[in-house]
């Protein structure tokens, strides 16, 4: 999801006592933090390393309610502090504030707005049709490993497979999807910091798809940014801004989001052998169910998103019986709230076959997941194929060496070495 973490804004109270979070140790596992804050300070008001002052919210409930609370805006200029604070978005450079204009940092009516129109073109059925490409590219990609024995599975798959697929969908021509494999990378490297590598690469990513909207407004076609135009067409208004900004956006949200539901996932899959093989046996037997269900439980117990969900009071709010100001910032920690023991049944445990799993992965309410059936169709394709082509698939690294991308809006894996028989 794109980085709307606010950098700098003048601290409005104290921090609560607390677990000391945002260290490596968190990073690698923030879960027994998080029980904490769930049982002792729900909704925890903290110093993030940015200097930031914001809310934490901890529990299933307050999360859900806070998702779906309307004077929680995603509108970072309703952020209180300096000027200098407001939007900030991590994206640096002067690019910024047309890429922004996204699903993500706006509030109805734009945001009813520019969702129906994207979704006229974002169908469930054009996901569906795009399976088998899916297919195609995941297998591709494993062809160019197998018969090494050994890849890291972040950088040689997880990485990849999203960018490829995104850029297919939107119409980026196959010659020109290494460089935007390049762009992103450069930015999930830096995590959206101010970094000169960064801004360039916005910048590059921006001009490009300044120019991608125009060829495929004279010469439209078969592909999602040819229908966003069509469906701007027909009465609604897209501003050449608007569908710069949406490309952007699909393609930065489905990007790091789906690396790390497949190395998250494998990981967890590697890590938990009886409900690996459980899959396994599922899958040699021609069943969905399991998969189906596993991908869900996978974005329940170790999910991609960690706090990437900031809101800001537009109204005095209270939540979990703290007094939210106007201003603040509140920042959803859906990876804390899937593991509620008062919402889930052994909460801890990964269970590929739990069904009441109403987990907030995905997000809740009107901005829940637009890219939910493109990440399922992905992670499922990814880890089914992963497990029939390599069925001997190892980590080749002890769990304690791996190294989890610190910062607080996504969770994953640096890099997931592993070994397996050569195909
Ligand atoms: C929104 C998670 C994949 C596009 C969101 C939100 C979450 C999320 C939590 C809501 C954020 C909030 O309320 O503040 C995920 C996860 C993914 C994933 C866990 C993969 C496992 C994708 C993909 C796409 C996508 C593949 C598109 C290609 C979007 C868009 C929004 C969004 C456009 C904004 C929707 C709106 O504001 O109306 N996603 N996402 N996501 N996601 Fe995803």
């Amino acid at each position: 999801v794109a980085p709307v973490c606010p950098e700098s804004a003048a601290p409005a109270g104290p921090a609560d006592a607390g677990p000391e979070l945002f260290t490596w140790e968190f990073a690698t596992d923030p879960y027994p933090a998080y029980a904490w804050l769930r049982e002792h300070s729900p909704v925890h008001r903290t110093t993030l390393p940015s200097g930031v002052e914001a809310w934490l919210v901890t529990r299933y409930a307050d999360a859900r309610q806070a998702l779906a609370d309307t004077r929680l805006s995603k509108n970072p200029a309703h952020h209180a502090g300096p000027a200098s604070a407001k939007g900030k978005t991590g994206i640096p450079g002067e690019r910024k504030a047309e890429l922004m204009t996204h699903l993500l940092n706006i509030d109805p009516p734009d945001h009813t707005r520019l969702r129906r129109l994207v979704s006229k073109a974002f169908t469930p059925r054009r996901v569906a049709e795009f399976a088998p490409r899916v297919q195609e590219l995941t297998d591709r990609l494993i062809d160019a490993f197998i018969e090494e024995g050994k890849a890291d599975l972040i950088h040689d798959f997880a990485f990849p497979l999203p960018i490829y697929a995104i850029c297919d969908l939107l119409g980026v021509p196959p010659e020109d999807q290494d460089d935007f494999r390049d762009w992103a990378g450069m930015m999930i490297r830096h995590g959206g910091g101010p970094r000169g590598g960064v801004a360039r690469s916005v910048k590059k990513m921006r001009g490009y798809l300044a120019e991608l909207i125009h060829r495929k407004r004279e010469n439209p076609g078969d592909d999602l940014i040819s229908g966003l135009i069509r469906a701007s067409d027909h009465g609604e208004h897209l501003t050449e801004n608007e569908a710069a900004a949406m490309a952007f956006i699909l393609l930065f949200a489905g990007f790091e989001t789906t690396v790390n539901l497949i190395g998250n996932g494998t990981y967890a899959l590697l890590r938990n052998p009886e409900q690996r093989m459980r899959l396994e046996r599922s899958l040699a037997a021609g069943e969905t169910d399991l998969l189906a269900t596993g991908i869900e439980e996978l974005l329940r117990h170790d999910g991609p998103v960690e706090m990437a969900t900031w809101r800001y009071a537009t109204e005095p709010v209270t939540l979990g019986g703290r007094h939210i100001a106007v201003g603040d910032p509140v920042l959803v920690v859906l990876a804390a709230a899937d593991r509620d023991p008062e919402r889930f049944h052994d909460a801890d445990t990964l269970d590929l076959a739990r069904s009441d799993n109403q987990h907030l992965g995905y997000g809740h309410g009107i901005h829940y997941c637009l890219g939910a059936p493109l990440a399922r169709l992905e992670g499922q394709a990814a880890l089914a194929t992963l497990l029939r082509r390599l069925p001997d698939l190892r980590l080749a690294a002890e769990p304690a060496d791996l190294r989890w991308r610190g910062g607080l809006i996504m969770r994953g894996l640096r890099t997931l070495p592993v070994e397996f028989e050569p195909g």
